[in-house]
């Protein structure tokens, strides 16, 4: 037994240690015989089970005759279980050949499977492995309850096809569930568990969903497809990331508690997963269904919607360290046409006051629309050095775009060094002849790094270095078009005839004469209003006609999906390259917008199987670069196109969002849709970014975006400026909203060091503080910046009021930030706040204890160079907790040198607050204040580290039970006890 152990267990090692496999063959068979559902496939039956010390491995063999459905039916099939740890449960299905496509372990760190060495977690793990033989089926259950109902369940082969709700159209055949076996073809894969009946469903994107953070189940359900997408925001479409991570939350009646749990299905296939309850059925369904790869799966016990996200950043890896300034405000438009207005809005945010923390440039930046180039009449280089060399004397940083394909030279004559160098490096993508693969984007025809070419980083981080070094000078760098996005269709500069020499934008720009901007948020009336976006007319909010609160955060879903039909490949005009099942990709085919799906990589991969990690390739590789150029110091990126695992290399925006209230909406759901997927750092463009904003949206917009992680105001080329000094009201609202997040810097610092070292996701759902209180469930109008602050934005035109829920039933104490008033709520009722513009009602909850800026600057190091101040927030038992991690900011730890740091502790009980520090970074500044809320009686002596505190140097506030103190100079490095009596 015991060798047999250690052979299978070696055989787990080399398993999962092998290379990742490039696809055999190219195109597709003329022999597959594409029948119209999969409800004939026959599943698989078990075989040869064998326990190892971590789990079982077994056999699986096709268990009738082929269905060929969309692809070749896989004959054997091996299934690998490892209980990894004890939360953290791995079922991986693939083929026993070993041919289908699986992510290659150069590019991804998963975790290694435990040794035959180490301590098995088989008999203890949280969740247990369930399975029949025949039709082999598994499910998943908690070993603390294994007659609940199971968490994966695919004991649903016996059902009959079952038609459910249509997402789209009654003829649109697909979105039928036809068929519930395991289907495992080399083209198709499909998988299907049972849910509860209209289960709590979190993640699976990216998207902008209608129905919000929560997905729908019931009703329509959900059909979110995975194809990575350049397109601006649609509702319920396939964007620019892939994400196959979901979480679930149930809520037992009985008990009134609630457990988490995760599933991550590791695969970078094209697919349609489907979340879908059938007419008059109380079972709903997840169903996968994937082009390619392997039945990767990660189960994750939980029990609460943090642990979950935590324990899936330990499979994908955990968010990359930020910088501090990276937390600072970000300005930026596509429209900056040259240096003196980008220098100008510098003064101009200055002037007013407004604090600007980094300067960004769009493709104006660029000479011909070429990466690594700024144009030498509107940017020239030694200007462009100049101009940041002075942002960085003020403390301030420079981000320029940085698009994915590279030009193509129009001919001998055009030295385009980047194209020449990395020809000669051979790090362009090719065509299945071996050609380069030449497509458009915007400085016309174009090439395609290749990140599996063993040269794409050398010249990826010489290109970016020289760059750099001929004055565009960055601080970090923003990723776009990755998708990877090209305008036309196919390798379209290869066929005979392309004209190479003509270097045009293929496309219309916004802004031109015949693509004027002139659409506005829903309520604002040009007619009315003028075409200024103003609102106030001499300090009052005046409104078009229309105007009207109630009808704004419905966008109309797109009527109707492209479609290629079911078994596309017996189709006439379908390229033979796509797969015979086709996704509901938002533009019909595959190649659409993006590379042909046989364009080819280094090592035979093809775009098919690699499309969806193309952005995290580059994110990867640009990491690296600026580790290079920047020694030691900590890369800041923020990217586009996004795929498991990019946390760890860069954040991200939200895309090309509109002008309109309902994006503000999507907003929340977006921020906290990241946060499940492991990367934390991102934001919405704040404002909008197309049509036209105006000054109420972007008055409220500023004031959100200034409690997400990522701060940017970003806007399309055509439209109104919206830079925060345009309008008085929106210069006050942003001055306000920026001093509130800069004082707030040390607390954000430390939920994102807890992001990358724990995974803890630093913006939460309500729930995920409050798993048992179900009210909250669907809340994604708040959401809360760790655990001790919760945010109620206004998300509509013309109203100064805004309805909240107050967590905790009763036994939380809720108090406004500005005011510290507590709320009056003792049920899970709303209350409603008052919310002028200009103001964003902010509230901290009881029992915590943040560390503050007690002085936000201009800039974060400005904000960093005042002295500290403590806010503490007593609970009803007169407790309080709170921590805050420090360190100098820059400085990338890495796993051979860690970077010197500490972490304060705040413990408030009995009348006292304590500081105690551990680890050896050395605060930078004293606490200077102190004010605790929930003081029940005026004291008469307060003391810190024993010794009185002069009379006039505490103050206590009756009306809101506030004590402060102010003039201190307590030194954080040795701690000390402030106390009243
Ligand atoms: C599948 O496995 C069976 C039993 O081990 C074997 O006889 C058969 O040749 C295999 N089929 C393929 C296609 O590998
Ligand atoms: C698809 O659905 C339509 C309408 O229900 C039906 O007429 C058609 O036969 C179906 N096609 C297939 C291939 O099942
Ligand atoms: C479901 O789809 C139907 C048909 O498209 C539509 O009329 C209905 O409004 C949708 N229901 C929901 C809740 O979205």
């Amino acid at each position: 037994m015991t060798v047999f152990c250690i052979v299978l267990a070696l055989c787990g090692l080399l398993c999962l240690a092998q290379s990742a496999r490039a696809r055999p063959k190219l195109g597709a068979r003329a022999d597959v015989q594409n029948s119209l559902n999969v409800s004939t496939c026959p599943g698989y039956k078990l075989g040869s089970l064998k326990q190892t010390v971590h789990g079982v491995t077994a056999q699986l063999h096709l268990a009738g005759s082929a269905c060929n459905a969309f692809g070749e039916d896989i004959a054997n099939l091996t299934l690998q279980v490892t209980y990894e740890t004890e939360t953290r449960l791995h079922v991986n299905i693939f083929d026993t050949a070993e041919q289908q496509f699986t992510l290659p372990p150069a590019f991804f760190d998963r975790p290694s499977p435990p040794s035959s060495t180490s301590p098995s977690v088989l008999n203890t793990s949280a969740l247990q492995f369930n399975y029949i033989s025949s039709p082999f089926a598994f499910w998943i259950t908690r070993r603390s309850d294994p007659s609940a109902p199971p968490i994966f369940d695919t004991r649903v082969g016996s059902l009959p096809p079952t038609p459910i709700a249509p997402f789209l159209n009654a003829s649109d055949n697909r979105t039928a569930f036809d068929g519930f076996n395991l289907v495992f073809e080399d083209q198709y894969l499909q998988l299907t568990s049972a849910l509860p009946y209209d289960a709590n469903i979190y993640g699976l994107g990216e998207v902008v969903s209608s129905s919000g953070f929560r997905r729908s189940v019931t009703q329509n359900g959900t059909l979110q497809t995975l194809w990575a997408r350049d397109d601006a925001d649609p509702l319920d479409e396939n964007i620019y990331g892939s994400h196959s991570v979901y979480l679930e939350h149930r809520f037992d009646t009985a008990s009134n508690k609630s457990q988490s749990h995760g599933v991550f299905l590791s695969n970078s296939a094209g697919s349609d997963i489907m979340l879908a309850t059938p007419p008059s059925s109380n079972t709903s369904f997840i169903q996968y269904r994937l082009l390619g790869g392997t039945l990767d799966l990660y189960f994750f016990s939980g029990p609460d919607p943090n642990s979950v996200i935590e324990q899936y950043g330990q499979v994908v890896g955990l968010p990359a360290w930020q910088p501090s300034w990276g937390f600072g405000f970000h300005l930026c438009r596509w429209g900056y046409t040259n240096l003196s207005v980008v220098q100008e809005q510098v003064e101009k945010m200055r002037e007013a006051n407004i604090p600007l923390e980094v300067m960004w440039n769009d493709i104006d930046l660029y000479h011909s629309y070429r990466d690594f180039t700024s144009d030498p009449g509107s940017f020239p280089g030694d200007e462009m050095r100049a101009f940041i060399r002075d942002l960085a004397s003020k403390g301030q940083h420079y981000i320029p775009i940085l698009d994915a394909a590279t030009g193509h030279t129009a001919n001998a004559t055009d030295i385009y060094d980047p194209f020449t160098r990395g020809t000669d490096l051979d790090v362009f993508l090719k065509n299945p002849d071996n050609s380069t693969y030449i497509g458009q984007v915007w400085p016309g025809y174009t090439v395609f790094p290749d990140w599996f070419a063993p040269n794409a980083e050398q010249w990826w981080t010489e290109a970016l270095t020289n760059w750099s070094t001929g004055g565009v000078e960055f601080s970090g760098l923003w990723l776009d078009m990755n998708e990877i996005s090209s305008f036309c269709l196919g390798s379209c500069g290869t066929a005979p005839g392309a004209d190479l020499s003509n270097t045009s934008v293929p496309v219309t720009l916004p802004g031109d004469p015949d693509s004027l901007v002139v659409d506005y948020p829903e309520g604002y009336n040009s007619t009315i209003s003028g075409t200024s976006g103003n609102i106030t007319v001499n300090g009052t909010l005046t409104y078009g006609a229309g105007a009207n609160a109630t009808n704004v955060g419905g966008l109309a879903k797109r009527s109707i999906l492209f479609k290629r039909g079911l078994g596309a490949a017996e189709e006439s005009d379908v390229n033979l390259n796509a797969p015979p099942y086709a996704i509901h990709n938002g533009f019909g085919a595959l190649a659409e917008h993006t590379l042909a799906t046989n364009a080819t990589h280094h090592g035979g991969y093809v775009e098919l199987d690699t499309h969806n990690f193309y952005g995290y390739m580059e994110e990867r590789a640009t990491n690296l670069a600026l580790r290079q150029i920047h020694p030691g110091q900590r890369p800041f990126l923020i990217s586009r196109s996004t795929f498991p695992g990019t946390g760890k290399w860069s954040g991200h925006w939200l895309g090309d969002n509109t002008s309109k209230w309902s994006y503000l909406l999507y907003s929340i759901s977006g921020v906290l849709q990241f946060q499940l997927f492991q990367i934390p750092m991102v934001g919405a463009d704040t404002c909008g970014f197309m049509d036209n904003t105006d000054e109420e949206l972007c008055n409220r917009w500023m004031q959100l975006a200034a409690f997400t992680p990522f701060y940017r105001n970003h806007n399309q080329r055509g439209a109104l400026s919206q830079e925060p000094y345009r309008w008085d009201s929106v210069a006050n609202a942003s001055r306000t909203a920026i001093a509130v997040r800069y004082s707030m810097l040390p607390y954000w610092y430390t939920l994102f060091a807890n992001a990358s070292t724990l995974g803890t996701p630093p913006v939460r759902a309500l729930f995920f503080e409050f798993p048992d209180e179900p009210e909250l469930f669907s809340v994604d109008r708040q959401f809360m910046i760790g655990s001790a602050i919760l945010v109620t934005p206004v998300l509509t035109p013309n109203v100064s009021t805004v309805d909240g829920l107050f967590p905790g039933r009763g036994a939380v104490t809720w108090r406004d930030w500005y005011t510290h008033e507590a709320i009056n709520s003792t049920s899970s009722g709303a209350v409603s706040l008052s919310a002028p513009l200009g103001h964003i009602p902010v509230h901290i909850r009881s029992g915590s204890a943040i560390l503050l800026h007690s002085k936000p600057g201009y800039t974060t190091s400005e904000s960093a160079q005042s002295p500290y101040s403590l806010l503490v927030s007593l609970s009803q038992d007169g407790s309080a907790f709170g921590t805050a991690y420090l360190d100098d900011g820059t400085t990338l730890p890495t796993d051979d040198t860690p970077v010197k740091n500490s972490t304060l502790q705040f413990h408030a009980a009995g009348k006292s607050v304590s500081i105690a520090k551990r680890g050896d970074y050395n605060a930078p500044q004293d606490l200077a204040q102190v004010t605790v809320l929930g003081v029940a009686e005026r004291p008469t002596r307060v003391t810190v580290g024993g010794k009185s505190v002069a009379r006039q140097d505490w103050v206590y506030t009756a009306a809101v039970q506030r004590l402060q103190l102010s003039g201190l100079a307590v030194s954080l490095n040795e701690g000390g006890t402030i106390s009243w009596r």
